[in-house]
């Protein structure tokens, strides 16, 4: 790109944040995926876990990652944080842009330096990640002193910030507990808290409500909420419940065998879904006004990842399935600015 040609497009831009990583426009997006592909290369072959995908997460927005079980949302996010273990794995192609960074590209150093800053992440199960014979409060001291250079008592005055923030009750009796002596929903809040202590800019929480009882994941969708609204924080949120996505994201990427089958508002996703597997999952959805018990289902069953169905990996289960479909693979249509779908009945 010339002097003339930079200085022109510099012009065009909108008024307010931007900057570019190499090429990349980041106008109010603080973390670009492109083209994301990470393979597990395995001794019965090659599991292609994230198989070409793309989104933007913008700043202070929910951008929730949806979808069945295997289709690639937790190695989306390890591979953001440059913890895919390798081998096996290995991000083969794509781009991950943040601060004018690619972080497929960056040392195992630097990527350790983004993880105590910019990025942070609840993990899938981490409820068994709190150690089991130190005091949450201790655990979070550590954590925040890893972090910032406090002593003792202001990191502990940190803490008690930080617990009190996630609504924890009676902190300072909270933080002399162990972790047994924690409800599940007490430790999840315990280990966003523990997230937070470095002040992310991005925060990846995966599936943070699956391990709790429908009172606590109303109390902890709350929390991440109010999160949101406060500290402007982006938020990346793995979820398989579409009803989840409802409640708390701004927009939504659904995947599906690898792949980013459908992106848009979540208004747009839930009132106007394009792809077939995402009518279908919404489909799914318990309607409480309706006196049923039995809850709807896709037919089949999510692919063997070493043998993904060629053309569109939906294709079996379609109900709309044309020749096309088994043969090739969809393009990314956009239907409208922010909505995009990857389908034959599209475009
Ligand atoms: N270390 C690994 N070695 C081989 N395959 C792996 C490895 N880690 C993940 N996979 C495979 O990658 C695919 C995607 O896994 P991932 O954990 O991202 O799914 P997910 O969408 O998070 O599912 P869930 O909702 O169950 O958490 C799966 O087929 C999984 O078996
Ligand atoms: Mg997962």
């Amino acid at each position: 790109m010339n002097a003339t040609h930079h200085h022109q497009r510099a012009a065009e831009q909108s008024p307010g944040p931007s900057h570019f990583a190499g090429n990349v426009e980041m106008d109010n997006v603080v973390l670009k995926v492109n083209n994301l592909k990470t393979y597990f290369f395995t001794r019965r072959g090659v599991v292609r876990a994230v198989d070409g995908v793309s989104f933007d997460l913008k700043k202070g927005e929910c951008l929730c990652l949806d979808g069945e079980s295997g289709c690639g949302k937790t190695v989306t996010a390890l591979s953001i944080l440059g913890l895919i273990d390798s081998p096996p794995g290995r991000i083969v192609c794509g781009q991950i842009n943040y601060d004018g960074l690619d972080l497929v590209q960056c040392s195992s150093r630097q990527l350790r330096k983004i993880r105590g800053n910019d990025i942070a992440i609840v993990f899938q199960e981490a409820q068994s990640a709190l150690n089991p014979v130190l005091t949450v409060g201790d655990q979070i001291i550590e954590q925040i002193k890893l972090h910032r250079p406090l002593n003792y008592k202001e990191a502990r005055r940190r803490a008690v910030e930080l617990l009190a923030e996630m609504g924890i009750p009676s902190v300072e009796r909270v933080m002399n507990y162990y972790p047994h002596q924690l409800s599940g929903g007490m430790k999840q809040r315990a280990l966003i808290a523990m997230s937070l202590s470095c002040d992310p800019k991005i925060l990846i929480a995966d599936e943070p409500t699956t391990a709790v009882d429908v009172t606590i994941k109303a109390q902890i969708l709350d929390t991440f909420r109010e999160l949101k609204a406060k500290r402007q924080m982006s938020l990346l949120f793995i979820t398989h419940d579409l009803a989840v996505v409802a409640e708390i994201g701004d927009r939504a990427v659904v995947m599906y065998g690898g792949k980013d089958v459908e992106t848009a508002p979540v208004s747009e996703i839930i009132s106007n879904p394009k792809h077939p597997y995402t009518a279908g999952l919404i489909a799914c959805l318990p309607d409480v006004s309706k006196a049923t018990d039995k809850l709807a289902s896709i037919p089949g069953t999510t692919p063997d990842p070493l043998e993904m169905p060629p053309g569109c990996a939906f294709h079996p289960r379609c109900d709309r399935a044309m020749a096309i479909c088994s043969q090739q693979q969809p393009p990314r249509v956009a239907v409208s600015g922010e909505h995009k779908v990857s389908c034959h009945l599209y475009g």
